[in-house]
This record gives structure tokens, C-alpha cells and sequence, in this order.
């Protein structure tokens, strides 16, 4: 049996465009300065984390949590920030990620609504650079969210605001607090990437993010369960 789904909510940084490649290098260009080594297992941890509590996770891989006050971490993230913004001067449509665009086209051939549910306070720098700022049916702003992922609000957030119920809705992630806060939202939870087994369906990459198999995986929990 086949069930109705609502909406389809979106993580942005490494699912709809590769930002999080971004991230990455602004944070380890700030870690290289104050001498704490990051790679890209530990910037895993990052995935989905605001930018503050980025930076303290930072700090506290390098073992320096104590040695700066909160006035100098904010000149630090915002620093971070400067260059993460310089990056983003190089974003263009054709950073999409493969198979988001034929993703979102038949999601939305269905009139199944469509979200943006990011932490980033950057999401409509970049969805506007990627041509994708008309695309979306809401939003979410960042500044507005009290509780970071792994917390449900974000998510329960973008449903609300499209009057969608999550229990009909799918999120799909990149990162393991994503999947979490998808997951406690009550939704279908769709992880890209190798390290989020707690997904109810995963793909390896965006390519292989496609419409009718993952609205089989769905219609096949929802059938399990009932
Ligand atoms: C998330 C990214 O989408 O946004 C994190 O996965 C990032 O890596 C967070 O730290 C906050 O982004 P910004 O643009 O507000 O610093
Ligand atoms: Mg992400």
C-alpha cells in the first residue's frame, strides 16, 4: 500500500551543495592558526553544528576550551566566518550537487511541499548563490532556532511553518545530529554519506538520491509498522 507524504525537508551544507567542503577548510585554516590539528574524521563531529559550538568543539579537540573568553571565541568564529563567506564568492548554480535537481523536480511534479532546514545563519547567502532562493517552499532562519540539532525544533519547525504533519514528512542529512534530530521530529529519516547507519534509508551520495526508491523505503517502513 502506498501512503500520502506531506513535505520533504533539507538539510543545505553537503546535500544540496557541497558547502560542507567549505566549512571544512575555513575551520581547519583557524585550527592551523591556533595550533590544533583537525582532519576530515574529526570534522565529521562538525557536520550540523552551529558555529560557536563548533568552534568550542574545536577548542576542546585541541585541549584550549579554557584559554580564550567569549568576546575572543566570536572574534574567532567570526573570523572563521570571513573566510567561509570568501569561499561562498565562488558558489554558482552549477554547485549543486548531482541528482538534487531531478530530486527536487519530482518531489515537486507530486505537489509535495519542499523545505530548507539548516543551522547555517548563511543558508540564504548560498541559496540564493546556487539560484535555488524561489525554489523552496519555506525556509527555516537559523537566527530564530533556539536548540542546535540534534534537538527535533528545527525540523518540527520547517513542518509547522508548512503546516505539514512530520510523521508524513522526510528529512533527508548528511550529518549524525541531522539523522538524530530528524528522527526525533518523528519523520522519515534519509542520510547521504557513509557514517550515519541510524538513517532509515541511506545512499552513498547524492547521486543516488532518487525519488521512487526512496519513496519505496518509506511506503515499506510505514507498512512494517502498521
Ligand atoms: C551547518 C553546517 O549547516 O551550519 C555546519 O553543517 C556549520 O558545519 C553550521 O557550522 C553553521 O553555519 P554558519 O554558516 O552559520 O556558520
Ligand atoms: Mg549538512
Amino acid at each position: 500500500m502506498n501512503y500520502y507524504i506531506d513535505a520533504v525537508i533539507f538539510d543545505l551544507d553537503g546535500v544540496i551543495t557541497d558547502t560542507a567542503e567549505y566549512h571544512f577548510l575555513a575551520w581547519k585554516a583557524l585550527a592551523d592558526q591556533l595550533d590544533i590539528s583537525i582532519d576530515r574524521e574529526f570534522n565529521e563531529n562538525l557536520k550540523g553544528v552551529s558555529r560557536l559550538d563548533s568552534l568550542e568543539l574545536i577548542l576542546k579537540h585541541g585541549n584550549r576550551q579554557n584559554d580564550f573568553s567569549l568576546l575572543e571565541k566570536e572574534t574567532l568564529a567570526n573570523q572563521k566566518n570571513e573566510l567561509y563567506c570568501h569561499y561562498l564568492t565562488n558558489l554558482s548554480p552549477e554547485d549543486i550537487l548531482p541528482g538534487i535537481p531531478e530530486l527536487i523536480r519530482n518531489i515537486k511534479e507530486e505537489g509535495i511541499l519542499i523545505g530548507v532546514a539548516s543551522v547555517s545563519k548563511n543558508a540564504g547567502t548560498v541559496l540564493q548563490a546556487l539560484g535555488l532562493n524561489l525554489t523552496f517552499d519555506y525556509c527555516v532562519d537559523a537566527a530564530k532556532i533556539k536548540r542546535s540539532k540534534p534537538d527535533p525544533e528545527i525540523f518540527l519547525t520547517a513542518c509547522e511553518k508548512l503546516n505539514v504533519d512530520p510523521k508524513k514528512s522526510i528529512g533527508i542529512e548528511d550529518a549524525v545530529v541531522g539523522i538524530d534530530a530528524i528522527t526525533a521530529s518523528g519523520m522519515f529519516a534519509v542520510g547521504v554519506g557513509n557514517i550515519l547507519d541510524k538513517a532509515d534509508y541511506k545512499v552513498e551520495n547524492t547521486k543516488q538520491l532518487e525519488w521512487t526508491k526512496i519513496k519505496k523505503a518509506y511506503t515499506n517502513l510505514i507498512n512494517v509498522n502498521n
